[in-house]
């Protein structure tokens, strides 16, 4: 141990300086200063650690009582503010900073939050999007790109990743996420979150990220927003929680709860989720911040008897950060006199909240964030990185007889009005971007094509919606465009028609119950094909669609999702083959609406069909009227190359306990085109004390082969790969057979088998 001079506070800095004991290692440092500081600071600076205020009137949530700016200010400087969400310029950013640096007794510097999701100013793919590349490296590009951006702009806290598991296509969050599941999500978790703090949280541009929302709201009964989860702890501890695990163990600085009742309990308020799982079991030692009202809405829930009660139940379940609410600041300093709340929990709740400053390298420098640092906005080369992880966030799901790649000089009618906007493909939840910045898909093929591209806007839609209330109205059917969209596909060589929905159909509050092609779209495009047999469909979406006309009648199909700035050049590399498209789905497509919630990751029930003759009664698991299967089933996804799967092998029968195995397969690029594929290894315990999923993901790797060639690929498994939740207590692999299955998607797989002892 050596001794060390710091300083405990940036405002003591100029005052008292004070010496401490510096420990060898850079954790207990933090610690030792986290701890001086705290012994320095009254209850009511230390609750004041734990109120974040609204900084604007932005559209983020229903908006309760704020305080007027006077006031406001005089919290900060009296130090009861921790935290603003929402201040969106750097000056109004660093003027608060210096308010409370400079101005409140100890200076604790603030942090600065804000929705950063898929994006600052230059926007990336959305999360469903980038899910679809398999590919952590894509969300960590992403959200360094983001990171580099918002900080430049003064922020310190990123309230993402979403990594809430998303089973329903109706639910409008679903874009915001990795999708339905758990593995693939981890995998997305972690590089979401290297990607905005960096290799160390304390550089210039590293910002603070919140994994939310913690834990289920994905789980949203009948897809609606808001609405209660119920589920078990299996599918809590199995499903949901994963993806959160890996953040916290990938060092995500804090968590956000969320806005739904889980079983009973709002998650806000509940002590198992956030204090035995988050901070007992997986030693998070962050902050917990609460979303949005999600502290008062425990009295709307009818959990909590009122305003004082609510703020009670929140902090002691674990919610170290009330997000606007100010629930904390009203009644906790008398709930710690009147003993209902102990000063030690008051404590734990600041340490967490210090820790993550300390680590942010404010204390060294509250104004790092305000320093400008040479970073262009919208760069050239972020701009550059927006478009290479479109292109890798894309899915080609149809190519009937090589329609794709297009020729350059064929004559090409691009149809439909979603590939004319350069708002949409900014996606929902876009931070600071810049409306009608984007690349449109028009653009994008005119740029790669030349001449002979045409347009015809085809159907109406009304873009830009930044509205609280969807306009269900997408297209006023008196206006329809038909027929120069039909005399264009008439005189083209190849149509492209832009087919989806708008960047309002999806994210929060956007749910819906039908997730079909809205409006006079579907029948478009019978109209054009009825013209024009070949026709390229491009889906702009943020959620799964149900399509199954499309599947059936186009000649090619690209889900392209929101892809950000640069999805109209991303989107023609593809159509004209400069990328050959290596994307698989993060969600499984329905044929129809009604099939939702739909995951490939089920149980079998008693009655699954196991034959065609079972198909000819109805006393199996299925509907009447729609298919059981996907349309598209998770994982699916199509190249230009033709891969190959075969000589599965396992070089073992038995696995035992502590050890591992090894599985191998060959792939072959049986093509002339150079590309990457996306294996996948499920496995399944066939049965056992409870029901295990049908398939469930335990491996992925996206392997690159030249044209004609052929690679032997190798996974491994163990034990902790076929442990599950048994209950909160239990967490085992259970002996027995396992099958084993690998291939391009989750419905067409080789198969293998061992067994466990
Ligand atoms: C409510 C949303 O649920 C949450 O995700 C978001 O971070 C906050 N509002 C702040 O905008």
């Amino acid at each position: 141990m050596r001794k060390t001079v710091f300083c405990a506070t940036t405002a003591l800095v100029i005052g008292s300086c004070q010496q401490a004991e510096q420990p060898s290692d850079a954790k207990d440092f933090t610690e030792a200063r986290v701890d001086s500081l705290l012994s320095q600071m009254t209850l009511e600076e230390k609750v004041g650690q734990l109120n974040m205020y609204n900084g604007t009137w932005d559209f983020t949530g229903p908006v309760p009582e704020q305080a007027d700016a006077q006031e406001r200010e005089d919290q900060i400087r009296s130090g009861g503010v921790s935290a603003m969400l929402n201040v969106l310029t750097p000056e109004a950013i660093c003027a608060a900073q210096r308010m409370a640096v400079e101005q409140s007794r100890l200076g604790i510097p603030m942090l600065f939050g804000y929705d950063v999701i898929h994006g600052y100013k230059t926007m990336m793919p959305i999360p469903l999007g980038q899910a679809s590349s398999w590919d952590p490296t894509v969300a960590e590009r992403a959200n360094r790109v983001a990171a580099a951006e918002a900080t430049s702009e003064g922020l310190s806290l990123a309230f993402g990743p979403m990594v809430d598991i998303t089973p329903d296509a109706r639910w409008g969050r679903i874009m915001e996420g990795a999708g339905e599941d758990p593995f693939l999500a981890a995998r997305m978790a972690e590089g979401w979150v290297k990607g905005f703090q960096g290799a160390d949280l304390s550089e210039r541009h590293s910002i603070a990220a919140c994994a939310k929302h913690f834990a289920g709201y994905g789980f949203a009964e009948a897809g609606k927003e808001y609405n209660t989860t119920d589920m078990s702890d299996q599918t809590l501890l199995n499903v949901v929680l994963p993806p959160f695990h890996a953040a916290v163990d990938a060092g995500c600085a804090a968590i956000m709860n969320g806005f739904n009742d889980l079983n009973g309990v709002p998650v806000t308020a509940d002590a198992y989720i956030q204090r035995t799982q988050l901070k007992e079991a997986w030693g998070f030692d962050g902050f917990v911040l609460s979303d949005f009202n999600s502290v008062p809405e425990l009295v709307t829930h009818g959990y909590s008897a009122d305003m004082p009660e609510a703020g009670k139940a929140a902090f002691l379940a674990g919610s170290d950060m009330e997000m606007e609410s100010r629930l904390y600041e009203r009644h906790l300093l008398d709930q710690v006199r009147s003993g209902e709340v102990s000063e030690e929990l008051i404590d734990d709740a600041v340490r967490r909240v210090l820790r993550i400053k300390f680590r942010l390298g404010l204390f060294e420098n509250p104004y790092k964030y305000c320093e400008a640092e040479g970073i262009e906005i919208m760069s050239e080369a972020h701009l550059q990185e927006a478009r290479d992880l479109a292109r890798q966030s894309m899915v080609l799901l149809k190519n009937e007889a090589a329609t794709l790649p297009l020729q350059k000089d064929a004559s090409i009618g691009v149809i439909g009005r979603l590939a004319q906007s350069k708002d949409v493909p900014l996606g929902n939840w876009r931070a600071q971007a810049v409306e009608n910045s984007a690349v449109s898909l028009l653009e994008g093929i005119r740029v790669a094509a030349g001449s002979k591209v045409e347009f015809a806007e085809g159907y109406r839609i009304s873009a830009g919606r930044r509205s609280f209330i969807f306009d269900m109205e997408w297209a006023d059917p008196s206006e329809k465009g038909f027929g120069e969209a039909i005399q264009l596909a008439r005189r083209s060589d190849v149509v492209v028609m832009a087919l989806g929905e708008d960047c309002y159909q999806t994210g929060e509050g956007r749910s819906q119950t039908d997730v079909g092609l809205k409006g006079d779209q579907l029948e478009l495009f019978h109209a054009v094909r009825a013209v024009n047999p070949n026709v390229v469909v491009v889906l702009m979406n943020g959620r799964p669609l149900a399509v199954p006309d499309i599947q059936q009648h186009a000649s090619a199909i690209l889900e392209s999702w929101h892809a950000g700035s640069q999805a109209g050049h991303a989107i023609a590399d593809i159509l004209f083959g400069d990328h050959n498209p290596s994307g698989k789905l993060p969600v499984s497509f329905p044929h129809r609406t009604g099939q939702e919630p739909l995951y490939y990751n089920h149980k079998k029930t008693g009655r699954p069909v196991t034959n065609d003759f079972d198909k000819g009664l109805v006393f199996w698991a299925h509907y009447s009227d729609a298919p059981v299967e996907a349309l598209y089933p998770f994982g699916y996804g199509l190249s230009y190359s033709r891969f190959i799967y075969s000589e599965l092998e396992i070089n073992d029968s038995i696995l035992r306990s502590g050890d591992d195995l090894e599985v191998r397969v060959r792939l072959t690029n049986d093509s002339k085109v150079a590309g990457e594929e996306v294996i996948q290894l499920y496995i399944r315990d066939p049965y056992g004390s409870l029901t295990r999923p049908v398939k469930e993901l335990k491996a992925f790797q996206k392997i690159h082969l030249e044209a004609g060639e052929s690679q032997l690929v190798s996974f491994r498994l163990s034990e902790e790969d076929l442990a599950y939740h048994w209950s909160r207590e239990r967490f085992e692999a259970e002996p027995g057979r396992f099958e084993v299955y690998v291939g391009g998607n989750s419905r067409e797989v080789l198969q293998t088998a061992f067994t466990f002892r």
